[in-house]
């Protein structure tokens, strides 16, 4: 059958969604972004992002009303010919994924699913979640073909690397794939092909491979620090035209809405036995509250006023979800005389004080995030800095 448009993203004004579908746009493909949040709907259909995503306005300018529109009108599913699904997949509070998160916001169009359609997945999902939606599809007696191609990106960087990394595409059958791989051949020429199970695997591990990464750092970072001695002048002398230890993370923050949430999905499939993972998580989840109790030998807090700098969960973002930020900010509440917070890039919090305001009224600063502006900033109060970003910090 004729489909009067290439695409439609399922979760299009999100993190993923929206810079895919730009993207795709400024191909030249005709594309929809349906998305259930009528506010990102709004903010997208009316020319503005409404998260920052470098590059991301200009192209927004470019295609929104030529080939590109948002919606919140689910029967806009029915027009395309490749529907790609980028709804959030997050874990609860106690660490569960909910594996059936993407399945439901299909079975919630199945109205609108049309025979001869591909259907990307392209969530983060727990492994089993492809084959689930092939049987729910079947189930809904539609001729769709299925496929699963992770989003690899980094939030910040997705309309560079959208156009430059490798694409996993993965199907049960050559048809569903050889789709999946033509629609992404409009971003990148370079496809790796995979069954969907291993490229379900595939990223859960790209993202716990990172988390770990992070860990080992921020371990290293406490070794060095309680014998102390400062980590990020070893860490620099040991990477310094050394290969094999190029890739060693500088110490810091390990947050966000993904690295945490796809190394417990791998936990889960593990059945909870997942030593490294979940060391993962007690070095890195720990960090805030080593770097108060540090920072408690030295300083009497209860008659403090502590300032955090950069709350978005990692630099030059907006992004406020699971950032370490706010909860070192919720320990130090308990400790201090007060808290006050600021960051430059972050609009979603109006507790949020300017800098000036926070390097007026603080006795001592931590910093959150390593925003480079941060880097050079000129005051006499004492700087508590794991990430090594800035020169005059002191040492708890
Ligand atoms: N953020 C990242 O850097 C990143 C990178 C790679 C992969 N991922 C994965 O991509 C997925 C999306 O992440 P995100 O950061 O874009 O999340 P997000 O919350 O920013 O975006 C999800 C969007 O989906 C919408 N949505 C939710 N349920 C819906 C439904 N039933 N129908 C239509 N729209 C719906 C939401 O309103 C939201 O706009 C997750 O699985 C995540 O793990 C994220």
């Amino acid at each position: 059958m004729g489909f009067s448009r290439d695409v439609v993203v399922i979760g299009g004004c999100g993190h993923v969604g929206l810079p895919l579908g730009l993207a795709l746009a400024d191909r030249g493909l005709s594309v929809a972004l349906y998305d259930t949040n009528p506010d990102a709907v709004e903010i997208v259909a009316g020319g503005q992002m409404p998260f920052t995503e470098a590059g991301a306005d200009a192209v927004l300018d470019r295609v929104l009303g030529q080939n590109l529109v948002a919606t919140t009108d689910p029967a806009v599913v029915a027009t395309a010919e490749c529907l790609v699904v980028v709804v959030g997949t997050p874990i609860d509070e106690h660490l569960s994924p909910d594996p059936r998160v993407v399945s439901r916001a299909i079975e919630e169009l199945s109205d609108h699913l049309v025979d001869g359609q591909l259907l990307v997945l392209r969530s983060t999902i727990f492994p089993g979640v492809t084959a689930l939606v092939e049987r729910v599809v079947a189930g809904l007696g539609r001729k769709i073909d299925v496929a699963f191609c992770p989003e690899r990106i980094a939030e910040g960087r997705a309309m560079i690397e959208l156009y430059h990394l490798p694409q996993i595409v993965s199907g049960r059958t050559d048809a569903a794939t050889d789709r999946a791989e033509k629609l992404f051949r409009n971003l990148t020429g370079e496809i790796v092909r995979l069954l969907p199970e291993e490229a379900e695997l595939a990223k859960l591990f790209t993202n716990t491979w990172r988390y770990i990464k992070f860990a080992i750092a921020n371990q290293c970072y406490m070794v060095a620090n309680d014998f102390g001695v400062d980590f990020e002048r070893i860490r620099s002398a040991l990477t310094h035209d050394y290969p094999r230890a190029a890739d060693f993370p500088r110490a810091g923050f390990a947050a966000g809405p993904c690295l945490l949430k796809d190394t417990m999905q791998l936990a889960a499939l593990s059945k909870n036995n997942f030593v490294l993972g979940h060391a993962a998580m007690v070095v890195n989840e720990g960090l805030p509250m080593y770097l108060t109790s540090r920072i408690e030998d030295q300083y009497d807090l209860s008659e403090m006023t502590v300032g955090i700098l950069g709350m978005s969960f990692k630099a030059e973002s907006d992004d406020t979800r699971s950032s370490l930020s706010y909860k070192l900010k919720k320990i130090l509440e308990f400790k201090a005389k007060r808290v006050i917070c600021t960051d430059p890039y972050v609009r979603n919090d109006l507790t949020l004080l300017p800098l000036e305001d926070v390097l007026a009224q603080a006795d001592i600063l931590v910093l959150g995030t390593p925003h480079p502006c941060y880097a050079g900033l000129g005051t006499a109060l004492p700087i508590v800095d794991l990430w090594g970003l800035v020169s005059s910090s002191v040492q708890v």
